[in-house]
């Protein structure tokens, strides 16, 4: 069976675990286990860290990537469809990182491909590598758990896919509750989990949160609405808490909080590549 990663839900816990060992473990080092293996990056909508991340931790495991990190450049623009696509560049290569605008266009290509597909981001349904590298900065903090942690989430909760694939990650692990917090309008709209808060006003849960999870306001899914943390709110947190944001920012966490030990968005950009490379690894050689 063609190993693709799809959803969160095709991520089993002792896999991911693995997976965390094995990146604390290489730390990122160079290496030559993916010598010889291809990957094409295929990406209709735009990215900085995953398409990135993807590219740096090939290179560094000795592999080679085929850059179509802007579809306008391709023969999408003619017309090509999505399968016609992958099935073009599965010719070409041993798997294929594939970012689109549409909820389930990963799993269509799935359907045609002949190598494996990672899903890097599909509308706003899942972003299941975000949560691989977003799992691990929780489990590298508090000292190899994922359990019994107060997790806030806060921003765009209804056109998050970050948030979406997180939760359900973090929902498998014993003793953990969420705080979900955005205006009615962004309200996380998927099942909430059993040991779940909702509300509008962050001041309310600041207090014993563990992890504090901001995300940007999606313009380009059609949402209007501004925020800014305040240093003050942020600097209430617990001193053993993190702040955490898959990036990009905009608004949501000023600049001048990057400096305290709490804020570890710069560390999940590290982090993700430490695990894609262990991740390429379990998907390409298997
Ligand atoms: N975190 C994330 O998906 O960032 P990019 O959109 O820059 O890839």
């Amino acid at each position: 069976m063609i190993p693709h990663l799809l959803s969160v839900d095709d991520l089993k816990e002792d896999f991911l675990i693995d997976l965390w060992d094995e990146a604390l473990k290489n730390k990122g080092k160079n290496n030559k286990n993916l010598k010889n293996k291809i990957i094409t990056n295929l990406f209709y909508e735009p990215s900085t860290r995953t398409s990135s991340s993807f590219y740096s931790a090939m290179i560094r495991s000795g592999g080679t990537v085929i850059p179509i990190n802007n579809v306008k450049f391709s023969s999408v623009t003619k017309g090509e469809s999505l399968e016609d696509t992958i099935r073009t560049m599965a010719c070409m290569c041993d798997g294929i990182v594939l970012r689109h605008d549409q909820i389930g266009a990963a799993k269509k290509a799935s359907a045609v491909s002949s190598v494996p597909i990672i899903n890097a981001g599909d509308g706003n349904g899942e972003h299941p590598t975000q949560t691989i590298l977003d799992g691990f900065t929780i489990y590298n903090h508090f000292n190899k758990s994922i359990n019994n942690l107060k997790i806030t989430m806060v921003g765009d909760l209804k056109n998050g896919r970050t948030v979406k694939s997180l939760v359900k990650l973090l929902n498998r692990f014993s003793g953990n509750s969420f705080c979900f917090v955005s205006p009615e309008e962004l309200k996380f709209n998927e099942k909430l989990p059993i040991n779940s808060y909702e509300t509008a006003d962050i001041n309310e849960v600041l207090n014993g949160t563990n992890v504090l999870y901001v995300t940007r306001v999606q313009k380009e899914r059609g949402s209007i609405y501004d925020y800014e943390l305040s240093m003050e709110q942020l600097n209430s947190l617990p001193k053993d808490a993190i702040v955490m944001h898959p990036f990009p920012r905009v608004t949501e966490i000023p600049v001048s909080f990057d400096s305290d030990p709490r804020a570890k968005y710069f560390d999940q950009i590290k982090f993700g590549i430490w695990c894609r490379q262990i991740l390429l690894e379990k998907v390409l050689l298997k």
